[in-house]
C-alpha cells in the first residue's frame, strides 16, 4: 500500500469514528495507531464518556468482530476464554469459545476481575493464545485488547499487577467533553437517532485485509532514524533516573514507543518517524509503567508529569534523517 493511499485510509477509519465520537481527534489517532502496532490499550476513565462507543466504532470501521466482557469479583478464566463441554452422545468434548476469540476484545472494569482470571487474560494478550484445559489455540487476527478501569479506588477491586499494566501498550483516557460545544453536540446528534446504539449501522471503512496490508506497512515501510532510537532509549533512561521512580519503564516501554510512533507516523502519512511523534506518545506509552516511590505515592505523585520532565531534560534530535 503506497502512502497516500495508507494516509486516505487512516482519514477515512478517524472520519467515521468521529461521526459518532465526539472529542479529541488526536485521541482516535492514537487508538488507531495502537491497533495499527498490535497493541493494546489500557483506558482509565470514568463511567459514561465513551469508551465503549470509540471501541466499537473502531472494530467495525475496520471490518472486526468485536466482543466485550464486563468485569465482576466472581468472572472465571472460563468466562472469558471458554470452556469444554462433555458430550454424552458420542463421548467428545466439545470447545465453547469464550468471547476472547474474536478481533477486538474490550474488557470492561478489568480491575474488577479476581487476579486467576487476570491472569488468564495476560497469557492471550502477550502470546495471543488461549490454552483451555491443557490444549492452546490461536487467536484471531488481528487481536487487541482494549480495557477499562475506573481511576476511583472502588472497594471490591483488584488492582492490575505490574506486569499485567506492562502489556499495554499504551494507557489513554477519554476524559470529559472538552468544550460547551462537544458537550452540545453530543447531545444534538441524538437527537434523531431512533436507537440506543448509533453504531448499529456501521459499515466498514476498509476491508480487514487492507487493514492487514496498513498493519506490515507499519513493521516494513516506516523508516525510524539512529538519532531517533537514541532520544527514545535516553527518556526511557531519565524515567528510571528520577528521584520519585522506583522502579522506571521497562525496556518493553521503549518497544511499545518505538511500534506506536512508527504507526502514528504512518498515519500522519509519513514513511519516517520524527522527533515530533515520539514527543506526542512518550506520556501515553511510558507513564503507566513507572512504579513510584511508597511516599510519593500517598502524595499522589502523577507519574505523566514524570514523563514529561524526561522530556524536558532530553536534547530533541535535530539531524534525523527522513530515510
Ligand atoms: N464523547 C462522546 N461522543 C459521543 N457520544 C458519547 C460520548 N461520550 C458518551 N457518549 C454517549 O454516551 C453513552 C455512554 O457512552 P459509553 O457507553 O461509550 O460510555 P463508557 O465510557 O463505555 O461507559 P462505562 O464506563 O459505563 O462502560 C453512549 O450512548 C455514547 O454514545
Ligand atoms: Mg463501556
Amino acid at each position: 500500500m503506497n502512502l497516500e493511499k495508507a494516509r486516505a485510509a487512516c482519514d477515512t477509519i478517524v472520519g467515521q469514528i468521529r461521526s459518532l465520537y465526539v472529542g479529541d481527534e488526536l485521541l482516535i489517532k492514537k487508538l488507531l495507531a495502537a491497533t495499527l502496532a498490535n497493541g493494546h490499550v489500557l483506558f482509565e476513565d470514568n463511567p459514561g464518556l465513551g469508551k465503549t462507543l470509540l471501541a466499537k466504532t473502531l472494530a467495525f470501521s475496520i471490518d472486526c468482530n468485536f466482543s466485550r466482557v464486563q468485569c465482576t469479583p466472581d468472572l472465571l478464566p472460563a468466562d472469558i476464554l471458554g470452556t469444554k463441554v462433555w458430550r454424552p452422545k458420542d463421548g467428545s468434548f466439545e470447545l465453547f469459545k469464550g468471547p476472547v476469540f474474536t478481533n477486538v476484545l474490550l474488557i470492561d472494569e478489568i480491575n474488577r476481575s479476581p487476579p486467576k482470571t487476570q491472569s488468564a487474560v495476560l497469557e492471550v494478550m502477550e502470546e495471543r493464545q488461549v490454552t483451555i484445559e491443557g490444549e492452546t489455540y490461536r487467536c484471531e487476527e488481528p487481536f487487541f485488547v482494549l480495557a477499562t478501569q475506573n481511576p476511583i479506588e472502588y472497594e471490591g477491586t483488584y488492582p492490575l499487577p505490574e506486569a499485567q499494566i506492562d502489556r499495554f501498550m499504551m494507557k489513554l483516557s477519554t476524559g470529559y467533553p472538552r468544550t460547551l460545544d462537544e458537550e452540545k453536540l453530543i447531545v444534538k446528534r441524538r437527537i434523531k437517532w431512533k436507537k440506543d446504539d448509533p453504531t448499529r449501522d456501521l459499515k466498514p471503512v476498509i476491508s480487514a485485509e487492507d487493514f492487514s496490508s496498513l498493519q506490515r506497512a507499519v513493521e516494513n515501510d516506516v523508516y525510524i532514524d539512529e538519532v531517533i532510537i537514541k532520544y527514545i532509549a535516553e527518556i526511557v533512561r531519565k524515567t528510571r533516573e528520577h528521584p520519585q521512580v522506583e522502579v522506571g519503564s521497562s525496556p518493553r516501554g521503549s518497544l511499545a514507543l518505538l511500534k506506536a510512533s512508527r504507526a502514528i507516523a504512518l498515519v500522519g502519512g509519513r514513511d519516517f518517524v520524527t522527533p515530533d511523534d515520539i514527543k506526542t506518545l512518550a506520556v501515553d506509552a511510558l507513564a503507566h509503567r513507572l512504579i513510584l516511590k511508597v511516599e510519593d505515592v500517598m502524595k499522589r505523585v502523577d507519574e505523566r508529569k514524570i514523563v514529561k520532565e524526561a522530556l524536558d531534560t532530553v536534547s530533541v534530535p535535530k539531524d534525523y534523517h527522513p530515510r
